[in-house]
């Protein structure tokens, strides 16, 4: 099996997620048995924003699998201050791996880039627009922890910007979950995404507090209020600080809630969450490793191919 480009989760079906997701609990069974498997071949990462997550684990899934990567490194260092452009410095790394993984401020820069190479490439974050890959490990995580079946999820703090929430309400539609937005009234989801997901059939319901859906939410998707796409400080310092988890904010929770976050954290959980059995942004974060190493599997296909 091999796949494309990898732009958004709206282009994949429930069956080609269901696919990765089942590939990455055999990884995660045995991930030595996958030692070997891509050796020689290497992985061109293009980090134009701050990354530690995606671009880390990327590189051990990578490596996990017998392979290497290259960096183009901080973009400081590399021609691109020299002015050139993003096709151009796409198109050449292209000449260098087997596979791209492309994280840049510019919503839609992904898609415009997928335009220029042949070898698969990955959206690992494109501005405000999508993140399919940390979609994989939440649903990973939703899966180990709730199920996908028969789902109720709050996802809450900035749904406007954050790329996480718009990457992951199109993939839960999928599921059927039902699917509350918790936000202040200037960072809803924007609505175009709303729009998308009634096409799709979702069920989905927005609300501007916790308070009346807490009891009957399986997982609570808390994200940062995402400070470095805001066009002013002002407006940034207007929404901080809202809607944050403190030790008592989940008091009216059901004992088995799985509390998630796609991490950086800033101050939206407080670190006393952190020891709850309600706690899996940790262990969320370290399923980018099989994810990830199951997506580069099916994104690479055979060796010998
Ligand atoms: C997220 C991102 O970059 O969109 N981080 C990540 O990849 N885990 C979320 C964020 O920055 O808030």
């Amino acid at each position: 099996m091999r796949y494309d480009h990898l732009i958004t989760s709206k282009q994949l079906s429930r069956a080609a997620i269901e696919t990765v997701l089942d590939h990455a609990a055999e990884i995660d069974d045995d991930q030595s048995a996958f030692a070997d498997k891509h050796a020689g071949r290497l992985l061109g990462l293009l980090f134009f924003e701050p990354s530690t997550r995606t671009k880390l684990s990327f590189e051990t899934a990578m490596k996990r699998l017998g392979g290497d990567v290259i960096d183009l490194g901080s973009v400081e260092s590399s021609s691109v201050t020299k002015g050139e452009s993003l096709a151009d410095t796409i198109r050449v790394i292209e000449g260098y791996a087997d596979a791209l993984v492309l994280r840049h401020p510019k919503q839609g820069s992904a898609t415009m880039a997928s335009e220029f190479v042949d070898v698969p490439l990955v959206n690992a974050g494109d501005g405000a627009g999508h993140h399919p890959t940390q979609t994989m490990l939440d649903l990973y995580t939703i899966r180990e922890n709730a199920g996908l079946d028969d789902l109720t999820i709050g996802i809450m703090g900035d749904l406007k910007y954050g790329r996480t929430v718009h990457s992951l309400a199109y993939a839960l539609s999928k599921f059927d979950a039902r699917q509350h937005f918790i936000s202040p009234d200037s960072l809803a989801l924007p609505r175009e995404v709303v729009y998308d997901l009634h096409q799709e059939g979702a069920s989905i319901r927005e609300h501007d507090g916790l308070e009346e859906i807490l009891p009957s939410l399986d997982v609570l998707y808390v994200t940062r209020i995402q400070r470095e796409r805001f066009p002013d400080e002002d407006e940034y310092q207007k929404v901080a600080g809202e809607y944050q988890i403190g030790p008592d904010s989940l008091a009216a929770a059901a004992d088995d809630l799985t509390v998630m976050h796609p991490l950086p954290r800033v101050d939206e959980i407080a670190p006393e969450i952190d020891e709850t059995d309600h706690a899996a942004y940790f262990e969320q974060a370290h399923n980018g490793v099989p994810v990830r190493m199951a997506l580069l599997d099916l994104l690479l296909g055979e060796t010998d191919e």
